[in-house]
């Protein structure tokens, strides 16, 4: 079995886009901004937007996270971004989710600029991405892609089952494997014999938030099982893969922590500089 390492991974590409970052600001002398919102006091909220935020500055992005109290009106945060949108400095906008219950989410994301929009979560980027065309991608598909890319080049007529449906991951993971060839199934918690159709796979992407939920006898041998789950529980974080039991019987697989999450964070970089170049 193989280790895909995300964290190796991760910092080969923070590396690159580090010197990018310098190549740009000595050829232009501009650099790639990120405006980061964070609404109210949500601890892991705060933990993601502060690891972002770290990120950004050590490729050496302009970053810029903007606080605003849980009970801030849903108008302050449009008008906000409205006034992103057409700032030249900043080149990616992210809000960061889940929203206190007032503010509408849809509202929000339709309010960003399509092109800075480094989530991709905006309608035209989701249309773009299934349609074929040039989006930004959400950073955990892409960081997943990556990884799997990183392991396996060609991915062509591959069976892939995709454990969740969800805007963030499922759905933007199986717009991608489609663009490698693979055939997908798309499955989630309400399918009937989901260890029948992980079990035809080739690759098996997790990302259904259930913890330990795909089990040694799910995976076929020489399978590549990438794990999107983080899950809080007694025994600490753990994924939606039963890692000691897969990792006998599969070809490669991401531990958690130390696989999709590192890749996650360095994605939202790589879009915040194509944004950038796309913007220029
Ligand atoms: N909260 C958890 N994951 C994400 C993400 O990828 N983007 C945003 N904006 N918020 C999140």
């Amino acid at each position: 079995m193989i280790l895909i390492d995300g964290k190796k991974v991760a910092a080969e590409l923070r590396e690159e886009l580090k010197q990018e970052v310098s190549k740009l600001k000595s050829k232009i002398n501009k650099v790639p901004g990120l405006t980061v919102i964070l609404i109210g006091e949500l601890a892991p909220s705060k933990i993601y937007v502060k690891m972002k935020e770290k990120a950004a500055n050590e490729v050496g992005l302009k970053s810029e996270v903007i606080r605003y109290p849980e009970n801030v009106e849903e108008k302050t945060i449009l008008e906000k971004i409205n006034k992103l949108n057409v700032d030249k400095s900043v080149s990616g906008i992210l809000v960061q989710l889940p929203l206190p219950k007032h503010i509408d989410k849809q509202k929000v994301i339709e309010t960003i600029s399509p092109k800075k929009d480094v989530d991709g979560f905006h309608p035209i980027n989701v249309g773009n991405l299934s349609s074929g065309y040039d989006s930004c991608i959400p950073c955990t598909p892409l960081g997943c892609y990556l990884l799997l890319k990183n392991f396996e080049k060609n991915l062509t007529g591959k069976k892939a089952v995709v454990i969740g449906r969800s805007n963030l991951n499922g759905k933007p993971m199986t717009q991608l494997l489609l663009k490698e060839n693979c055939t997908v199934t798309i499955t989630h918690s309400k399918t009937k014999d989901l260890k029948g159709e992980c079990l035809k796979a080739d690759i098996i992407i997790a990302a259904v938030g259930i913890p330990k939920l795909v089990k040694g006898d799910w995976v076929k041998k020489d399978a590549i099982v990438i794990d999107v789950g983080i899950n809080k529980t007694d025994d600490g974080i753990v994924g939606d893969v039963e890692f000691d039991e897969v990792s006998k019987i599969a070809k490669a697989i991401t531990p958690v922590p130390g696989g999709v999450g590192p890749m996650t964070i360095a994605c939202l970089l790589k879009n915040t500089i194509e944004c950038f170049k796309k913007n220029i």
